[in-house]
């Protein structure tokens, strides 16, 4: 008996250290694909309760490059069983984090910052390799990802309460902010920065977390969750569960949860609203930041170099994969052959190409649905009388790219798929208008308000336009508007909360602490 017990256990050792070998084979040559200063960042497993997980039936999600669709590596395909054990780790770390103090959450933070910033390098080129975008904007979004972590560690030490005067006799009313514990969606066009958005403001505020990253994009969240590690964060504090064909039963088990009490996505408007029913059954607090259609109008008083500076770079930031990018550009028709053939100028030299290469200016989009969808955008535009003054169809070889392109004479309105829906790629589409009351009943004739733009050097059309927009955040002469410091987020089906700026507060609720007895 004890011999057999004995042959047993070393069966069982010999398994486990041939699994062990080829976890360290299988992150070895991924690492070498990404070609990494440090390969260790690179890993190729799930995080539950502070240990690399496999996935529990054995299955994998390829991951590849969509510069030239070249397999990056595989993760697992993990299971509704390992994501209520995620789940039950976060719960169980949720009771000792929670109580941690916000200096010790800020020091951690910092930390966790100082690696993201020594690792910079690599955390760009993750970002480039799965997602496409140039190296250049890659290391911009490791950048981008690392404010959010600094911004947090910030606001740990400051989410202060509240003494209310009472209105009763021997009462003291005290208002506390507690953290409320959550699960994080994330997107494959920000793969780092829209986890540390949420997760520096979840960590900050005492929480702990199941993130389900995209199956595209799954390596920036796993390299943050290295760093984590070696930051010293508890076990348990961050999970990270990776999944494709599971993705339904494992998001509806983290919207379901009695435990989780708190859900955070970014995502398209539909699994938004999938979601936050879901969620409705458990009466969690959600935060959305979900698509737009973002109107960005020059008017005809506007400098021109200026809208066609903010126009290139609002409207073709990741190839035009933001939920912020551009979509309607309203043109005076005063300025529009001025600022079309400008712009036009401009995109056509664009260089399209594998965003590690120096002179690649813009990357691929994410797949072939992406593709797919700036066709059939194209196409119906054009076939309603748009003009293609640049570009205009996808660039054959391998990799999913579609040419910069710009588009004259779009019909305003809903009649095409641009007033209908973000295209989320490279296609700056110029409609004409001729006034003020005209244009911002069209920007505003969408179910969607996450972001607006416009052009304009008159102070009274500055504050007119800025109140009348129904969007959540406004650019006034100027295309980029985001960072750690301002609060992100929309109206109408575009979300729910703000992210960055105070955006703490999401992850916490108030409790009120009304004293009484005090006057004896
Ligand atoms: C997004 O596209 O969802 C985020 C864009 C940003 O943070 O600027």
């Amino acid at each position: 008996m004890g011999s057999a017990l004995f042959f047993l256990t070393l069966t069982s050792l010999k398994t486990v250290a041939k699994q062990n070998q080829l976890v360290r084979f299988r992150m070895a040559s991924t690492a070498a694909t990404f070609g990494l200063k440090d390969p260790s960042l690179i890993r190729t497993q799930g995080f539950v309760n502070g240990k690399w997980v496999d996935g529990e039936e054995g299955g994998k999600i390829t991951v590849t490059n969509p510069a030239n669709n070249a397999e990056l590596g595989t993760v697992p395909e993990m299971t509704l069983t390992q994501t209520k054990e995620a789940i039950a780790a976060a719960a169980d770390a949720f009771k000792s984090w929670s109580k941690t103090t916000a200096k010790h959450r800020h020091d951690l933070l910092m930390k966790l910052h100082r690696l993201m910033l020594q690792h910079h390098d690599d955390l760009g080129r993750i970002v480039t390799l799965e997602n496409g975008k140039t190296l250049t904007e890659g290391k911009g979004e490791s950048a981008y990802s690392a404010s959010f972590i600094e911004w947090f560690a910030e606001e740990a030490v400051r989410t202060y309460g509240e003494q209310i005067p009472s209105s009763m006799p021997g009462i003291r009313n005290l208002v506390i902010k507690q953290p409320i514990g959550n699960g994080i969606f994330t997107p494959w066009n920000f793969p780092s920065a829209m986890i540390t958005r949420k997760l520096g403001a979840a960590l900050a505020a005492g929480c702990t977390s199941v993130i389900k990253p995209p199956p595209e994009t799954p390596f920036s969240a796993l390299a943050l969750a290295e760093l984590a590690s070696r930051a010293g964060f508890p076990d348990g504090v961050i999970n990270i569960v990776t999944t494709q064909k599971n993705v339904i039963p494992i998001g509806k088990e983290i919207c379901e949860s009695k435990t989780i009490r708190k859900i955070s996505f970014t995502g398209s408007t539909p699994v938004a609203k999938l979601l936050y029913g879901i969620a409705s059954s458990t009466m969690k607090k959600v935060s959305i930041e979900a698509g737009g259609n973002s109107p960005f109008i020059v008017f005809g008083d506007a400098d021109i170099d200026d809208a066609v500076e903010g126009a290139v770079a609002c409207k073709f930031r990741g190839s035009g994969q933001t939920c912020v990018c551009a979509n309607r550009i309203y043109v005076h028709s005063s300025v529009y052959a001025e600022f079309a053939s400008r712009l036009a100028e401009k995109v056509a030299a664009f260089k399209i190409g594998d965003g590690l290469l120096s002179d690649t200016t813009h990357g691929p989009l994410i797949h072939e649905k992406a593709i797919s969808k700036v066709v059939k955008h194209v196409e119906d535009a054009v076939s309603k009388g748009a003009q293609i003054l640049v570009g205009g169809k996808r660039r054959d070889g391998p990799g999913s790219f579609y040419e910069p392109t710009v588009l004259s004479d779009v019909p305003a309105g809903p009649s095409t798929f641009f007033g209908q829906e973000e295209t989320f790629g490279p296609v700056a589409a110029l409609i004409k208008f001729e006034t003020e009351k005209e244009v911002i009943e069209l920007a505003n004739d969408t179910d969607v308000g996450l972001a607006g733009y416009f052009y304009s050097r008159d102070i009274g059309r500055i504050w007119r336009v800025a109140e009348a927009l129904e969007v959540g955040m406004v650019g006034i002469n100027t295309g980029i508007i985001a960072n750690a410091t301002v609060p992100f987020g929309g109206v109408k089906e575009s979300g729910l909360g703000r992210e960055g700026g105070h955006g703490i507060n999401e992850y916490m609720q108030e409790k009120l602490l009304a004293f009484g007895g005090l006057d004896k």
